[in-house]
């Protein structure tokens, strides 16, 4: 299993950005209290489909899913795959859960925590797709190592990722934009699958809108969407 080396500079060893916002309601505390510890990612051990649904299946995971929307429009339109979701922000937690519980979803296990610690664990190639979508763009250049699209996470994704496995990432921040491409522009393991400029101008479709980027777009702000298949 390729870890994730936290000694490593160009990895994120460590959290940045807030872990908690308002106060929760008492029924948000009763999904924290009751829901999270039934769907969460084992603390140790390898993370498999088998360990986790009881049956292999393809393997999604999103990294920082926000309030999860996404997550949870995924997991709704292919019940048959698994997918894991890590995030620290424990309001975004309470939203994905909100979700899982409306929408009847048994194929979601969550992580509240960083989400490369948990992708260390699973397997090399076991993953069909993974989802970077609005990274934290952290956009002063001294702040550029805290990024999430760096060569360790994204050695890390590479690995994880089987043949022919999708990364899909987004941004409505031109820094993270040109970063993210000069980033992605080095490797030779991944085809960026775009022909034409409408590739990533356009929403792909089955990749739905999140409450972040319908806030971008509000603020006028463009949102780019890229495809990668790991080769
Ligand atoms: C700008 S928000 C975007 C949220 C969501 N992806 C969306 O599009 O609505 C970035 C998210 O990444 C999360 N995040 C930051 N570092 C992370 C890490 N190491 N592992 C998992 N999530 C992380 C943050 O807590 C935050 O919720």
């Amino acid at each position: 299993m390729t870890a994730f080396k936290s000694g490593d500079p160009t990895t994120l060893n460590r959290l940045y950005g807030r872990q908690s916002g308002h106060k929760l309601r008492m029924g948000q505390q009763a999904l924290v209290d009751e829901l999270l510890p039934a769907i969460s990612v084992p603390e140790e051990g390898e993370i498999t489909a088998g360990g986790l649904f009881g049956f292999d299946r393809p393997l999604h995971f999103e990294i920082g899913f926000g309030s999860g929307e996404h997550l949870a429009y995924r997991a709704d339109m292919l019940p048959d795959h698994g997918f894991i979701g890590c995030e620290p922000f424990l309001n975004g937690v309470v939203g994905a859960l909100g979700h899982i519980r409306d929408q009847h979803l048994a194929n979601v296990r969550l992580h509240m925590g960083n989400a490369l610690d948990v992708l260390a664990r699973v397997p090399d190639g076991a993953l069909s797709f993974v989802y970077l979508l609005h990274p934290d763009p952290w956009p002063k250049a001294r702040h550029a190592k805290r990024r999430m699209m760096n060569k360790g996470p994204i050695d890390l994704i590479a690995a994880k990722l089987k043949p022919s496995g999708e990364f899909r990432f987004g941004t409505d921040h031109p820094i993270y934009l040109r970063w993210a491409l000069m980033v992605m522009r080095e490797r030779e393991d991944f085809e960026w699958l775009c022909e034409t400029p409408a590739d990533f101008l356009k929403r792909p479709g089955g990749w739905p809108e999140t409450r972040y980027e319908a806030k971008a777009r509000r603020k006028g702000h463009e949102v780019w969407y890229f495809r990668y298949r790991r080769k």
